[in-house]
């Protein structure tokens, strides 16, 4: 296991919000090995490392708040030395970091993507990506095709991909990993996993916060980019993808680079019909009035996307896989939920044919955890003469025995150890951003116009199809934007 991390980011949002705090949690638990310690690198100028140390821990306690063990916080800065450099300048770079290559070095860039070549240049000129040094990326690697081949390209001047590590924090989040349990711990499922009994898929992330803050970054993205390329793509190749002969890392990426490499590109002709682009304006989230996206000026990203995805392959031909991701929604949700066929031959009065529920598989992921089996069951009721049937949710949550640990921990403890499972390939990441950019071109070539929705709503009007229904209707009773 590496003992040494060198974390370029240190000032920004995500090493206070997540990083941070997750390698105190492995630090309390003595998950990390017993001399490890961090170089932190940013922009900013700090005195000394004690400086820093105090900027973060206050920076910590109001991202973080209680999920930061603070004993093991003060114990992590202990360990932890600060550098500022300019990290769009390899030579000055490597000459500042005084950072020892012995025994290998872990390196993780939560920068912009931008900063990825210049810093992994650097890193290599002061010797630290030799054998076996690791380089680990955040998300996102590029803008588009062009820009992640590019980085791509470049990294893999500077370090070989097997000691190259993508990180998407989904795959980190157990719920996520649970999909594959589910899927290939079960009999039952993996037999009715196809277009022969699968009717639709619905996956859906909303959010109630805003962009708040990270306009910078945001406007140069959107949702679609910021959310669908990455995460809602991780989670639909776990869903569609076929079962892999073992669990290493690259049989199950080659998995769902498949799925990845399945997906029909979007054209102008369809683009109207089957997506939808929405941005926030003022409204009422949670009872407080938050106010509207702030476009920077020039552009004009979405803070909300719906897509009907098509898998072009013999298991999910014919099957729409409907992804929404929205931000200052009306309550925020991450959730599969699989419709099945109605069945072949319907025998009940009551309810009719019509009315009849269909069975529905439910993983709720976020913010709570469970699973739910909508099946169809008799209502025992002599009175009526016929049997009546109603539809039963079957609950098939555990109660977690454990605390359930932060996505980064167990991607840091994977990094730190060399196990490469959970994060993404290169090939994964452009065939990601190839499927992205035809929905970019589409929506360009067919001049799909951003639709406003109030905040605190579920999109926009046009985009209730493409939600899963028990949402829609809920939305719809309420009328939304
Ligand atoms: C990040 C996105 O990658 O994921 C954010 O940049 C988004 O915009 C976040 O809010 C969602 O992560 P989680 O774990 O809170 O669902």
């Amino acid at each position: 296991m590496h003992e040494q991390l060198v974390l370029f980011g240190a000032t920004g949002d995500l090493a206070a919000g997540q990083v941070v705090p997750a390698l105190a949690n492995l630090l309390r638990d003595r998950l990390l090995p017993a001399n490890f310690r961090i170089h932190a690198v940013g922009k900013t100028r700090f005195e000394s490392d004690a400086a820093f140390h105090q900027w973060l821990s206050e920076r910590i306690a109001r991202r973080a708040g209680d999920a930061c063990d603070a004993d093991a916080l003060r114990e992590l800065l202990a360990r932890t030395t600060y550098t500022s450099v300019d990290l769009s300048q390899p030579e000055t770079l490597a000459a500042t970091l005084k950072v020892d290559p012995r025994g290998g070095v872990l390196s993780y860039l939560a920068v912009p993507p931008d900063l990825f070549v210049p810093i992994a240049q650097g890193l290599k000129l002061a010797g630290l990506l030799e054998e076996p040094s690791r380089l680990m990326l955040e998300k996102p690697i590029g803008s588009d095709l062009a820009s992640a081949r590019a980085i791509n390209a470049a990294i893999a001047a500077c370090v070989p991909e097997a000691r190259v590590f993508r990180l998407d924090h989904y795959l980190g989040k157990a719920t996520v990993q649970n999909l594959l349990a589910l899927r290939f711990g079960n009999t039952l499922l993996e037999a009715v996993w196809s277009r022969r009994w699968i009717e639709r898929v619905d996956l859906l992330v909303a959010e109630t916060a805003g962009v708040d803050g990270r306009e910078q970054y945001y406007s140069r993205y959107g949702a679609l980019r910021d959310m669908v390329q990455n995460h809602m793509l991780q989670m639909l190749c776990l869903i569609a993808m076929e079962p892999p002969a073992a669990m290493d890392a690259d049989t199950v990426r080659d998995q769902k680079l498949m799925v990845l490499r399945a997906l029909r590109p979007f054209t102008t002709a369809m683009a109207p019909g089957e997506s939808v682009r929405g941005v926030y304006q003022a409204g009422v989230v949670g009872a407080q009035p938050v106010g509207g996206f702030n476009q920077l000026e020039g552009q004009s990203v979405e803070t909300f996307v719906a897509l009907r995805a098509h898998i072009d392959n013999w298991r999910w031909a014919g099957v729409p896989f409907n992804l929404v991701h929205g931000k200052r929604l009306a309550t925020r949700s991450t959730q599969i939920v699989v419709t099945f066929k109605p069945v072949s031959h319907w025998l009940f009065e009551k309810p009719n044919r019509q009315q009849a529920a269909p069975n529905r598989l439910l993983v709720r992921l976020q913010p709570e955890e469970n699973i739910e089996l909508q099946l169809m069951s008799s209502l025992a009721g002599p009175e009526w003469g016929a049997m009546e049937l109603q539809s039963l949710p079957l609950n098939l949550s555990v109660a977690p025995t454990r605390r359930r640990r932060i996505a980064y921990e167990r991607l840091f403890l994977d990094a730190l150890n060399g196990r490469h499972a959970l994060f993404v390939r290169d090939d994964e990441v452009e065939a990601a951003w190839k499927w992205i950019d035809s929905i970019a071109d589409a929506w360009r070539g067919a001049d799909c116009a951003l639709q406003p929705y109030p905040a605190g709503s579920w999109g926009p009007q046009t985009a209730m199809p493409f939600l899963p229904s028990a949402i829609s209707g809920v939305a719809h009773a309420k009328g939304s934007a």
